[in-house]
Protein backbone atom coordinates (compact mmCIF):
# COMPACT_ATOMS: atom_id res chain seq x y z
CA UNK A 1 0.00 0.00 0.00
CA UNK A 2 1.51 3.51 -0.89
CA UNK A 3 0.09 5.60 1.91
CA UNK A 4 -1.03 4.00 5.31
CA UNK A 5 -0.66 7.83 7.04
CA UNK A 6 -4.42 9.31 7.48
CA UNK A 7 -4.49 12.86 6.29
CA UNK A 8 -6.21 15.92 7.06
CA UNK A 9 -10.00 15.88 5.28
CA UNK A 10 -9.27 18.99 3.93
CA UNK A 11 -6.40 18.41 2.37
CA UNK A 12 -8.18 15.87 -0.06
CA UNK A 13 -9.25 15.83 -3.46
CA UNK A 14 -12.27 15.02 -2.68
CA UNK A 15 -14.68 14.17 0.25
CA UNK A 16 -17.88 12.22 0.83
CA UNK A 17 -19.78 13.25 4.01
CA UNK A 18 -22.68 11.64 6.14
CA UNK A 19 -21.95 7.74 4.64
CA UNK A 20 -21.75 4.72 6.30
CA UNK A 21 -18.80 2.32 5.32
CA UNK A 22 -19.03 -1.19 4.92
CA UNK A 23 -15.13 -1.22 4.72
CA UNK A 24 -14.36 -5.00 4.53
CA UNK A 25 -11.18 -4.33 6.21
CA UNK A 26 -9.74 -6.76 8.55
CA UNK A 27 -9.44 -4.52 11.40
CA UNK A 28 -13.29 -3.54 12.13
CA UNK A 29 -15.88 -4.85 14.30
CA UNK A 30 -18.73 -6.47 12.33
CA UNK A 31 -19.01 -8.93 9.26
CA UNK A 32 -19.38 -5.84 6.54
CA UNK A 33 -16.89 -3.56 9.07
CA UNK A 34 -19.45 -1.16 9.26
CA UNK A 35 -18.70 2.29 9.72
CA UNK A 36 -21.32 4.63 10.47
CA UNK A 37 -21.89 7.99 9.87
CA UNK A 38 -18.30 8.46 8.87
CA UNK A 39 -16.66 10.70 6.16
CA UNK A 40 -14.55 9.44 3.31
CA UNK A 41 -11.45 11.34 2.04
CA UNK A 42 -9.73 10.65 -1.12
CA UNK A 43 -6.30 12.16 -2.41
CA UNK A 44 -4.63 10.49 -5.42
CA UNK A 45 -6.62 8.61 -6.51
CA UNK A 46 -5.87 6.77 -2.99
CA UNK A 47 -8.38 6.24 0.23
CA UNK A 48 -6.40 9.09 2.24
CA UNK A 49 -8.91 9.62 5.09
CA UNK A 50 -11.60 7.86 6.89
CA UNK A 51 -13.18 9.86 10.05
CA UNK A 52 -16.58 10.38 12.14
CA UNK A 53 -18.54 12.71 10.88
CA UNK A 54 -18.86 14.17 14.58
CA UNK A 55 -14.80 15.27 14.81
CA UNK A 56 -15.93 16.71 11.29
CA UNK A 57 -16.77 20.81 11.29
CA UNK A 58 -16.87 22.80 8.20
CA UNK A 59 -13.90 24.84 8.41
CA UNK A 60 -12.19 21.16 7.96
CA UNK A 61 -13.93 20.79 4.81
CA UNK A 62 -12.25 20.27 1.13
CA UNK A 63 -13.21 22.36 -1.73
CA UNK A 64 -14.99 18.81 -3.80
CA UNK A 65 -17.74 17.87 -1.03
CA UNK A 66 -20.47 15.52 -1.53
CA UNK A 67 -23.32 14.83 0.68
CA UNK A 68 -23.99 11.01 0.71
CA UNK A 69 -27.28 11.73 2.65
CA UNK A 70 -26.77 8.51 4.86
CA UNK A 71 -26.41 6.74 1.71
CA UNK A 72 -23.69 3.80 2.07
CA UNK A 73 -19.89 3.48 0.37
CA UNK A 74 -18.58 -0.41 -0.12
CA UNK A 75 -15.44 -1.39 -1.94
CA UNK A 76 -16.34 -1.40 -5.68
CA UNK A 77 -17.22 -4.62 -6.63
CA UNK A 78 -14.38 -7.75 -8.25
CA UNK A 79 -15.94 -10.39 -10.81
CA UNK A 80 -12.79 -12.33 -10.10
CA UNK A 81 -13.84 -15.08 -12.79
CA UNK A 82 -15.33 -14.32 -16.23
CA UNK A 83 -15.06 -15.62 -19.64
CA UNK A 84 -16.84 -12.70 -21.40
CA UNK A 85 -14.72 -12.23 -24.06
CA UNK A 86 -16.46 -14.36 -26.70
CA UNK A 87 -17.64 -14.63 -30.25
CA UNK A 88 -21.21 -15.48 -31.07
CA UNK A 89 -23.13 -16.88 -29.08
CA UNK A 90 -25.11 -20.39 -27.98
CA UNK A 91 -29.11 -19.81 -27.98
CA UNK A 92 -29.80 -22.70 -30.37
CA UNK A 93 -27.88 -24.59 -28.08
CA UNK A 94 -29.93 -23.27 -24.89
CA UNK A 95 -33.35 -23.76 -26.64
CA UNK A 96 -32.05 -27.82 -27.73
CA UNK A 97 -31.14 -28.48 -24.48
CA UNK A 98 -34.99 -27.03 -23.10
CA UNK A 99 -36.43 -29.99 -25.95
CA UNK A 100 -34.73 -32.10 -23.98
CA UNK A 101 -31.71 -33.01 -26.67
CA UNK A 102 -28.66 -34.60 -23.90
CA UNK A 103 -25.31 -31.78 -23.34
CA UNK A 104 -23.24 -35.02 -24.87
CA UNK A 105 -25.18 -35.12 -27.97
CA UNK A 106 -25.14 -31.67 -29.05
CA UNK A 107 -21.25 -32.14 -28.50
CA UNK A 108 -21.23 -34.69 -30.85
CA UNK A 109 -23.10 -31.99 -33.31
CA UNK A 110 -20.15 -29.78 -32.60
CA UNK A 111 -21.63 -27.66 -29.83
CA UNK A 112 -20.10 -26.53 -26.93
CA UNK A 113 -17.20 -24.84 -26.14
CA UNK A 114 -15.55 -25.62 -29.63
CA UNK A 115 -18.76 -24.23 -31.27
CA UNK A 116 -17.70 -20.62 -29.38
CA UNK A 117 -14.03 -21.32 -30.48
CA UNK A 118 -14.79 -21.60 -34.05
CA UNK A 119 -17.27 -18.52 -33.45
CA UNK A 120 -13.91 -16.44 -31.42
CA UNK A 121 -11.51 -17.86 -34.26
CA UNK A 122 -12.99 -15.97 -36.73
CA UNK A 123 -13.40 -12.36 -35.50
CA UNK A 124 -11.21 -9.37 -35.09
CA UNK A 125 -10.08 -7.99 -32.42
CA UNK A 126 -12.25 -4.98 -33.30
CA UNK A 127 -15.46 -7.50 -33.39
CA UNK A 128 -14.26 -8.94 -30.22
CA UNK A 129 -14.10 -6.17 -28.15
CA UNK A 130 -17.59 -4.88 -29.25
CA UNK A 131 -19.21 -7.99 -28.03
CA UNK A 132 -17.33 -7.86 -24.69
CA UNK A 133 -18.24 -4.12 -24.04
CA UNK A 134 -22.63 -4.85 -23.72
CA UNK A 135 -21.19 -7.63 -20.21
CA UNK A 136 -18.88 -5.14 -19.24
CA UNK A 137 -21.49 -2.22 -19.16
CA UNK A 138 -23.95 -4.85 -17.71
CA UNK A 139 -21.64 -5.68 -15.23
CA UNK A 140 -20.69 -2.09 -14.26
CA UNK A 141 -23.81 -0.66 -13.77
CA UNK A 142 -24.38 -2.78 -11.17
CA UNK A 143 -20.87 -1.54 -9.36
CA UNK A 144 -18.21 -3.31 -10.64
CA UNK A 145 -15.20 -2.00 -10.86
CA UNK A 146 -12.58 -4.74 -11.49
CA UNK A 147 -13.40 -7.99 -13.86
CA UNK A 148 -11.15 -10.83 -14.16
CA UNK A 149 -10.87 -12.08 -17.88
CA UNK A 150 -10.13 -15.48 -18.96
CA UNK A 151 -9.36 -16.48 -22.80
CA UNK A 152 -9.86 -20.59 -23.67
CA UNK A 153 -11.77 -19.82 -26.80
CA UNK A 154 -8.59 -19.36 -28.81
CA UNK A 155 -7.28 -22.92 -28.33
CA UNK A 156 -4.07 -22.16 -30.79
CA UNK A 157 -1.50 -19.68 -29.64
CA UNK A 158 -2.83 -16.71 -32.23
CA UNK A 159 -6.17 -16.96 -31.18
CA UNK A 160 -5.49 -17.32 -27.22
CA UNK A 161 -2.90 -13.42 -27.63
CA UNK A 162 -6.07 -12.24 -30.07
CA UNK A 163 -8.00 -12.81 -26.58
CA UNK A 164 -6.18 -12.12 -24.14
CA UNK A 165 -5.39 -8.42 -26.31
CA UNK A 166 -8.53 -7.94 -26.38
CA UNK A 167 -9.20 -8.25 -22.88
CA UNK A 168 -6.07 -6.16 -21.76
CA UNK A 169 -7.74 -3.18 -24.37
CA UNK A 170 -11.22 -3.46 -23.03
CA UNK A 171 -9.72 -0.49 -20.51
CA UNK A 172 -9.16 1.84 -23.44
CA UNK A 173 -13.16 1.50 -24.10
CA UNK A 174 -15.19 1.68 -20.89
CA UNK A 175 -13.56 2.58 -17.55
CA UNK A 176 -12.81 -0.77 -15.72
CA UNK A 177 -10.11 -2.44 -14.44
CA UNK A 178 -9.25 -5.73 -16.20
CA UNK A 179 -6.88 -8.89 -14.73
CA UNK A 180 -6.64 -11.02 -18.15
CA UNK A 181 -6.22 -14.58 -17.04
CA UNK A 182 -4.62 -17.74 -19.72
CA UNK A 183 -7.51 -20.05 -18.78
CA UNK A 184 -6.10 -23.40 -20.62
CA UNK A 185 -7.31 -27.42 -20.61
CA UNK A 186 -10.55 -27.14 -20.88
CA UNK A 187 -10.68 -29.31 -23.96
CA UNK A 188 -8.75 -30.30 -27.23
CA UNK A 189 -9.12 -28.24 -30.46
CA UNK A 190 -10.12 -29.95 -33.04
CA UNK A 191 -6.64 -29.98 -35.20
CA UNK A 192 -5.16 -31.73 -32.23
CA UNK A 193 -7.85 -34.55 -32.22
CA UNK A 194 -5.90 -38.34 -31.03
CA UNK A 195 -2.31 -35.64 -30.46
CA UNK A 196 -3.22 -34.57 -26.42
CA UNK A 197 0.54 -34.69 -26.21
CA UNK A 198 1.69 -32.98 -29.08
CA UNK A 199 -1.29 -30.08 -27.72
CA UNK A 200 0.10 -29.79 -24.43
CA UNK A 201 3.88 -29.70 -25.91
CA UNK A 202 2.65 -26.60 -27.66
CA UNK A 203 0.97 -25.20 -24.49
CA UNK A 204 4.14 -25.82 -22.59
CA UNK A 205 6.80 -25.03 -24.92
CA UNK A 206 4.78 -21.84 -26.63
CA UNK A 207 1.84 -20.40 -25.37
CA UNK A 208 2.68 -20.33 -21.88
CA UNK A 209 6.14 -18.81 -22.06
CA UNK A 210 4.76 -16.00 -24.79
CA UNK A 211 2.01 -14.96 -22.46
CA UNK A 212 4.33 -14.75 -19.95
CA UNK A 213 6.90 -12.52 -21.71
CA UNK A 214 4.57 -10.23 -23.46
CA UNK A 215 3.07 -10.11 -20.24
CA UNK A 216 -0.54 -10.77 -21.46
CA UNK A 217 -1.81 -11.99 -18.46
CA UNK A 218 -1.61 -11.55 -14.53
CA UNK A 219 -2.23 -15.84 -13.89
CA UNK A 220 -3.29 -19.14 -15.72
CA UNK A 221 -6.12 -20.92 -14.79
CA UNK A 222 -5.55 -24.79 -15.78
CA UNK A 223 -9.05 -26.92 -16.00
CA UNK A 224 -9.02 -30.02 -13.86
CA UNK A 225 -12.06 -31.56 -14.37
CA UNK A 226 -11.14 -31.87 -18.52
CA UNK A 227 -11.15 -36.04 -18.77
CA UNK A 228 -9.16 -35.95 -21.73
CA UNK A 229 -6.43 -35.21 -20.00
CA UNK A 230 -4.25 -37.33 -17.58
CA UNK A 231 -2.95 -36.66 -14.35
CA UNK A 232 0.29 -36.47 -15.23
CA UNK A 233 -0.27 -33.79 -18.18
CA UNK A 234 -2.18 -31.58 -15.97
CA UNK A 235 0.74 -31.93 -13.55
CA UNK A 236 3.41 -31.16 -16.39
CA UNK A 237 1.02 -27.64 -16.79
CA UNK A 238 1.26 -26.92 -13.48
CA UNK A 239 5.09 -27.12 -13.87
CA UNK A 240 4.98 -24.90 -16.88
CA UNK A 241 2.74 -22.38 -14.89
CA UNK A 242 5.05 -21.97 -12.27
CA UNK A 243 7.81 -21.63 -13.95
CA UNK A 244 6.48 -18.94 -16.32
CA UNK A 245 5.91 -17.14 -12.59
CA UNK A 246 2.44 -16.14 -13.31
CA UNK A 247 -0.06 -16.58 -10.29
CA UNK A 248 -1.87 -20.12 -10.81
CA UNK A 249 -5.51 -20.73 -10.75
CA UNK A 250 -7.86 -23.60 -11.32
CA UNK A 251 -11.19 -24.76 -12.29
CA UNK A 252 -11.50 -28.02 -9.92
CA UNK A 253 -14.22 -30.55 -8.99
CA UNK A 254 -17.27 -29.19 -10.56
CA UNK A 255 -17.89 -32.55 -12.43
CA UNK A 256 -16.70 -35.10 -10.14
CA UNK A 257 -14.21 -35.46 -6.84
CA UNK A 258 -11.23 -35.88 -8.47
CA UNK A 259 -8.60 -34.35 -6.56
CA UNK A 260 -8.28 -31.08 -8.42
CA UNK A 261 -8.38 -28.83 -6.12
CA UNK A 262 -5.51 -30.65 -3.92
CA UNK A 263 -2.82 -30.82 -7.17
CA UNK A 264 -3.48 -27.05 -7.79
CA UNK A 265 -3.36 -26.64 -3.82
CA UNK A 266 -0.25 -28.40 -4.19
CA UNK A 267 1.29 -26.09 -6.78
CA UNK A 268 0.23 -22.95 -4.41
CA UNK A 269 -3.08 -21.87 -6.33
CA UNK A 270 -4.27 -18.68 -5.55
CA UNK A 271 -7.93 -19.77 -6.21
CA UNK A 272 -9.39 -23.28 -6.93
CA UNK A 273 -12.79 -22.17 -8.85
CA UNK A 274 -16.50 -24.00 -8.82
CA UNK A 275 -15.76 -26.70 -6.50
CA UNK A 276 -19.62 -28.47 -5.72
CA UNK A 277 -17.40 -32.06 -5.30
CA UNK A 278 -14.27 -31.05 -3.21
CA UNK A 279 -14.13 -33.28 -0.25
CA UNK A 280 -12.75 -32.84 3.35
CA UNK A 281 -9.45 -33.25 2.62
CA UNK A 282 -9.55 -31.14 -0.39
CA UNK A 283 -10.73 -28.14 1.28
CA UNK A 284 -7.77 -28.93 4.07
CA UNK A 285 -5.54 -28.76 1.36
CA UNK A 286 -6.30 -25.63 0.12
CA UNK A 287 -6.70 -24.25 3.76
CA UNK A 288 -3.23 -25.14 3.84
CA UNK A 289 -2.48 -23.70 0.52
CA UNK A 290 -4.17 -20.46 1.93
CA UNK A 291 -6.03 -20.57 -1.22
CA UNK A 292 -9.35 -18.70 -2.17
CA UNK A 293 -12.83 -20.57 -2.98
CA UNK A 294 -14.65 -19.12 -5.89
CA UNK A 295 -17.86 -19.92 -6.18
CA UNK A 296 -19.81 -19.93 -9.08
CA UNK A 297 -24.11 -20.06 -8.52
CA UNK A 298 -25.05 -18.54 -11.94
CA UNK A 299 -23.06 -22.33 -13.43
CA UNK A 300 -25.06 -24.16 -10.68
CA UNK A 301 -28.47 -22.39 -11.56
CA UNK A 302 -28.08 -22.56 -15.33
CA UNK A 303 -26.70 -26.53 -15.61
CA UNK A 304 -29.21 -27.33 -12.93
CA UNK A 305 -26.43 -29.30 -11.10
CA UNK A 306 -28.39 -29.84 -7.80
CA UNK A 307 -24.76 -30.27 -6.30
CA UNK A 308 -23.87 -27.09 -3.75
CA UNK A 309 -20.37 -26.78 -2.87
CA UNK A 310 -19.27 -27.51 0.96
CA UNK A 311 -19.75 -23.83 2.17
CA UNK A 312 -19.92 -25.51 6.00
CA UNK A 313 -16.27 -27.03 5.37
CA UNK A 314 -14.84 -24.11 4.22
CA UNK A 315 -16.17 -21.96 6.87
CA UNK A 316 -14.72 -24.83 9.11
CA UNK A 317 -11.06 -24.71 7.85
CA UNK A 318 -11.17 -20.69 7.42
CA UNK A 319 -10.95 -21.35 3.42
CA UNK A 320 -12.13 -17.50 2.31
CA UNK A 321 -15.08 -17.56 -0.40
CA UNK A 322 -15.53 -15.27 -3.08
CA UNK A 323 -18.32 -15.16 -5.30
CA UNK A 324 -18.04 -14.75 -9.35
CA UNK A 325 -20.23 -14.62 -12.37
CA UNK A 326 -18.45 -16.89 -15.02
CA UNK A 327 -20.03 -14.94 -17.66
CA UNK A 328 -19.69 -17.36 -20.62
CA UNK A 329 -22.41 -18.22 -23.76
CA UNK A 330 -22.25 -22.21 -22.74
CA UNK A 331 -22.74 -22.44 -18.78
CA UNK A 332 -23.51 -19.02 -17.25
CA UNK A 333 -24.35 -16.48 -19.91
CA UNK A 334 -25.32 -13.84 -17.06
CA UNK A 335 -23.62 -10.63 -16.37
CA UNK A 336 -25.00 -9.66 -12.96
CA UNK A 337 -22.85 -9.83 -10.22
CA UNK A 338 -25.77 -8.61 -7.95
CA UNK A 339 -27.86 -12.00 -9.53
CA UNK A 340 -24.47 -13.82 -8.71
CA UNK A 341 -24.90 -12.60 -4.57
CA UNK A 342 -28.01 -13.56 -4.46
CA UNK A 343 -27.94 -16.80 -5.76
CA UNK A 344 -25.09 -17.58 -3.70
CA UNK A 345 -27.11 -16.84 -0.84
CA UNK A 346 -30.47 -18.72 -2.19
CA UNK A 347 -28.34 -21.70 -3.67
CA UNK A 348 -25.72 -21.85 -0.73
CA UNK A 349 -27.02 -20.12 1.83
CA UNK A 350 -24.37 -17.71 2.44
CA UNK A 351 -24.97 -14.53 4.34
CA UNK A 352 -25.62 -11.36 2.42
CA UNK A 353 -22.03 -10.53 4.29
CA UNK A 354 -20.20 -13.71 3.23
CA UNK A 355 -21.90 -12.87 -0.53
CA UNK A 356 -20.44 -9.09 -0.40
CA UNK A 357 -16.57 -10.04 1.18
CA UNK A 358 -17.02 -12.93 -1.67
CA UNK A 359 -16.97 -9.45 -4.05
CA UNK A 360 -14.98 -7.47 -2.33
CA UNK A 361 -12.29 -8.19 -0.46
CA UNK A 362 -12.26 -12.07 -0.88
CA UNK A 363 -12.13 -11.30 -5.42
CA UNK A 364 -9.53 -9.09 -4.62
CA UNK A 365 -7.88 -11.95 -2.64
CA UNK A 366 -8.48 -14.54 -5.22
CA UNK A 367 -6.76 -12.22 -7.59
CA UNK A 368 -3.91 -11.32 -5.26
CA UNK A 369 -4.68 -7.68 -5.64
CA UNK A 370 -5.78 -7.29 -1.77
CA UNK A 371 -3.26 -5.29 -1.37
CA UNK A 372 -4.72 -2.24 -3.33
CA UNK A 373 -8.62 -3.22 -3.65
CA UNK A 374 -11.12 -4.93 -2.47
CA UNK A 375 -11.84 -3.14 1.07
CA UNK A 376 -11.99 0.58 2.72
CA UNK A 377 -8.67 1.15 4.25
CA UNK A 378 -6.12 3.95 4.22
CA UNK A 379 -3.69 3.78 1.04
CA UNK A 380 -5.92 1.32 -0.82
CA UNK A 381 -7.14 2.43 -4.52
CA UNK A 382 -10.36 4.51 -4.41
CA UNK A 383 -12.49 2.15 -5.97
CA UNK A 384 -15.53 2.06 -4.50
CA UNK A 385 -19.43 2.34 -4.64
CA UNK A 386 -22.11 4.87 -3.17
CA UNK A 387 -25.75 3.00 -2.81
CA UNK A 388 -28.62 4.51 -1.56
CA UNK A 389 -29.49 1.43 0.82
CA UNK A 390 -30.46 1.60 4.75
CA UNK A 391 -28.29 -1.57 4.84
CA UNK A 392 -25.30 -3.44 2.85
CA UNK A 393 -27.91 -6.47 3.12
CA UNK A 394 -29.74 -5.14 0.72
CA UNK A 395 -27.88 -5.68 -2.14
CA UNK A 396 -27.76 -9.11 -2.88
CA UNK A 397 -31.45 -8.88 -1.36
CA UNK A 398 -33.74 -7.18 -3.96
CA UNK A 399 -32.86 -7.46 -7.36
CA UNK A 400 -34.19 -5.75 -10.53
CA UNK A 401 -33.89 -1.80 -9.65
CA UNK A 402 -29.88 -1.20 -8.55
CA UNK A 403 -29.72 1.46 -5.55
CA UNK A 404 -26.03 2.69 -7.08
CA UNK A 405 -25.78 6.24 -7.27
CA UNK A 406 -22.21 6.43 -7.94
CA UNK A 407 -19.22 4.21 -9.52
CA UNK A 408 -15.95 5.61 -8.31
CA UNK A 409 -12.63 4.62 -9.65
CA UNK A 410 -9.67 6.00 -8.49
CA UNK A 411 -11.58 7.91 -6.86
CA UNK A 412 -12.89 9.68 -9.43
CA UNK A 413 -17.09 9.20 -10.19
CA UNK A 414 -17.41 7.71 -13.38
CA UNK A 415 -21.02 6.75 -13.40
CA UNK A 416 -23.94 8.79 -11.58
CA UNK A 417 -27.41 7.50 -11.16
CA UNK A 418 -30.22 9.15 -10.28
O1 LIG B 1 -14.46 -24.24 -19.73
N1 LIG B 1 -16.29 -22.33 -16.26
C1 LIG B 1 -16.40 -22.08 -17.34
N2 LIG B 1 -16.27 -22.46 -18.57
C2 LIG B 1 -16.61 -23.75 -19.05
C3 LIG B 1 -17.20 -23.77 -20.39
C4 LIG B 1 -18.01 -22.71 -20.82
C5 LIG B 1 -18.63 -22.98 -22.13
O2 LIG B 1 -19.37 -23.97 -22.27
O3 LIG B 1 -18.38 -22.19 -23.03
C6 LIG B 1 -15.44 -24.61 -19.11
O4 LIG B 1 -15.54 -25.69 -18.57
FE1 LIG C 1 -15.17 -20.73 -15.60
Amino acid sequence: MAELQTQSLKSCDQAWINVNLATFSSTTVDQYGSLRNHALGVKNGLIACITPMSSVTATQLPFNVIDGHNGWITPGLIDCHTHLVFGGHRAQEFELRLRGIPHQQLLHKGGGILATTRATRIRSQEQLIKSALPRIKALAQEGTTCIEVKSGYGLNLEDEIKMLKVAQSLPDHYPIKIMPTLFIANTIPPEYAGRISGYVDMICDELIPTVAHEKLASAIDIHCDCDAYSQQQRHRLFEAAIESGLMIKAHAEQQSCNGGASLASFHKAHSCDHLEYISEEGVEDMARAKAIAVLLPGTHYFMQSGQCPPVALFRKHQVPIAVASDTNPGTSPLASIRLMMNMSCIFFRLTPAEALAGTTINAAKALGIEDQYGSIDLGKNADLCLWEIDHPNELPYQLGHCPLKQRIISGRIIDEYQ
